[in-house]
C-alpha cells in the first residue's frame, strides 16, 4: 500500500508493538523479565490484555526474545485474550531499538497509527492508552505519556568506578522535566522513517523522532504504568492487582 492509499492517522486502525525480548538482569537471575509472573500471569500477558483493553487497538505484535518466539505463542494461546483483536509474535533483537524495529516490518499496511509499549509495564490503565491515540489521531506525528517528577534530577560527571562520589554539574528546573513512560503513540509513517533515519542509541522511540526535528507533545500519563524493573516494583505490581481486585468487587 502507497503512503497516498494508506488510511490517515485519525481514521486509521491502531496496532501496538509489544517490545518484549529484554532479559531484565536488574529484576535478578530467572526467567526474562516479560515472562515473570506476576499473581500467578505472566508479566507480558498483563501488558497485552491492557493494550488490546483498549477498543481502538485490533493488532498487538509481541516482540519475542529471539530464541522464544514458540514459547510465547503459546503462552498468548493459553490465555484468555479479546477476540476482537489480533495478535501476531516476532523474534527480537540485541537491542530494544532493534527489537522494536523488527516489530514494525510485521506490520500490515492498513495499519497508520502503532503504538509502543513495554512489557515492563504490565499495568497501564486502558484510559492511558486511550489518552495516547487520540492525541495521534488529533495530528501528532508522536505522543508520550508523561508524569512529573517527584524528585529534583541532578546532572552528573558519572564517576568511573560505580559507588565514588560524583561532582554535580547542573540542576534542570524541576518544573519543566517529565518522567515518560509508554504506550508511545505514533503517525506509523513517522516511526518507520525514525527508525531508519536515526542510528544513535536511543532509550525510547519518541526520541528518535525528535530527532529527525518533529515536535513531539506528552499527554497525562498514570503512576500504575510504572516500569517493572527491579524486585521491589514486583512486590508494588502485585499491591496495585490487589487493589482492583477489591475495587472490582471481589
Ligand atoms: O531494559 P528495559 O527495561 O529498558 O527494556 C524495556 C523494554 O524493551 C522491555 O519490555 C524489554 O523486554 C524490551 N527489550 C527488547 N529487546 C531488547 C532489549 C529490551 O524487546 N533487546
Amino acid at each position: 500500500m502507497s503512503d497516498e492509499s494508506r488510511p490517515s492517522p485519525a481514521q486509521s486502525p491502531v496496532a501496538a508493538v509489544i517490545p518484549a525480548a529484554g532479559r531484565g538482569v536488574r529484576l535478578g537471575p530467572g526467567a526474562p523479565k516479560a515472562l515473570r509472573a506476576l499473581n500467578g500471569t505472566p508479566m507480558l500477558i498483563h501488558a497485552v490484555r491492557a493494550l488490546a483493553a483498549s477498543r481502538h487497538v485490533s493488532l498487538v505484535i509481541v516482540v519475542a526474545p529471539p530464541d522464544g518466539a514458540g514459547e510465547v505463542k503459546s503462552l498468548l494461546d493459553a490465555h484468555a485474550l479479546p477476540e476482537r483483536t489480533d495478535f501476531l509474535v516476532v523474534p527480537g533483537g540485541e537491542s530494544r531499538q532493534e527489537s522494536v524495529r523488527l516489530g514494525l516490518d510485521a506490520l500490515p499496511p492498513e495499519y497508520g497509527v502503532v503504538l509502543v509499549h513495554d512489557a515492563a509495564r504490565p499495568l497501564v490503565p486502558v484510559d492511558t492508552v486511550d489518552a495516547v491515540i487520540e492525541a495521534v489521531r488529533d495530528g501528532a506525528p508522536a505522543v508520550v505519556p508523561a508524569l512529573p517528577l517527584a524528585d529534583t534530577v541532578k546532572e552528573v560527571e558519572p564517576a568511573t568506578v560505580p559507588g565514588d562520589p560524583e561532582p554535580v554539574v547542573a540542576t534542570p528546573d524541576r518544573a519543566r522535566l517529565r518522567a515518560v513512560q509508554t504506550p508511545q503513540g505514533f503517525d506509523r509513517a513517522t516511526l518507520v522513517r525514525a527508525h531508519a533515519d536515526v542510528t544513535d542509541d536511543v532509550t525510547d522511540d519518541a526520541s528518535m523522532v525528535e530527532r529527525l526535528g518533529l515536535t513531539v507533545v506528552a499527554v497525562p500519563g498514570h503512576e500504575e504504568a510504572f516500569k517493572v524493573t527491579r524486585p521491589l516494583d514486583l512486590v508494588l505490581a502485585e499491591a496495585v492487582l490487589a487493589r482492583r481486585r477489591l475495587n472490582d468487587g471481589f
